[in-house]
């Protein structure tokens, strides 16, 4: 498996491969949404014998309106038939580490929490608009920055107006 930031030629194999793993065509609504409106801070692919398999994008967070250095990861899809083969993790392990590079201090997520806990995020003590509990979480990427955080934690406008 190969993993590389996405580039703007994978546009159509991105929107194949999230439709693919979530069997319907509102994710990569969104991530189309979230390229039209210049809000994609972080996109990888994973790619077996050079075919694209995995993708995951993350976008801005604001906290009771106000911009943050945290971002919101979402969606993360691998292809059906490339599933429990490591890819997903990859792609989360990836993500983090160029998330931490960056500067950002912390990754929210709406997910399985079996899933998420692997790699460090729970459950969030901050508001989100999808009445989520244990599956709305968190990643501190530096230690103590969610510290006194509180308020309504909301990724960016595309998701709003996708049915996801
Ligand atoms: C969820 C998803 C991204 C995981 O990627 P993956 O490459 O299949 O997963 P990995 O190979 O890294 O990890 C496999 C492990 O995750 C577990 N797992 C996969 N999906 C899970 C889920 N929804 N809930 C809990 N555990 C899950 C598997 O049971 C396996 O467990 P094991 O390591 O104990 O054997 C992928 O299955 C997928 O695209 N699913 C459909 C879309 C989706 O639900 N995306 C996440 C929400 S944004």
């Amino acid at each position: 498996m190969f993993i590389r930031h996405a580039r703007e030629e994978d546009q159509d194999d991105v929107l194949t491969v999230v439709g693919a793993a979530f069997h319907r065509q509102d994710e990569a609504v969104l991530v189309a949404h979230l390229r039209d409106n210049d809000d994609i801070v972080l996109e990888f692919v994973a790619e077996m014998a050079e075919s694209t398999v995995g993708h995951v994008v993350a976008s801005p967070m604001t906290v009771a309106g106000n911009a943050t250095d945290y971002l919101g990861v979402a969606p993360l899809s691998v292809k059906p038939e490339w599933q429990s083969h490591g890819i997903g993790t990859g792609l989360m392990q990836f993500l983090i580490e160029a998330a931490k590079d960056a500067g950002y201090k912390a990754l929210f997520l709406l997910g399985e929490p079996e899933y998420y806990k692997r790699f460090g995020f729970t459950r969030s003590h901050l508001d989100n608009e999808y009445n989520a509990t244990d599956s709305f979480m968190h990643l501190e990427l530096e230690t103590g920055a969610l510290t006194g955080v509180s308020g309504l934690a909301q990724y960016a406008p595309a998701f709003r107006s996708a049915s996801v």
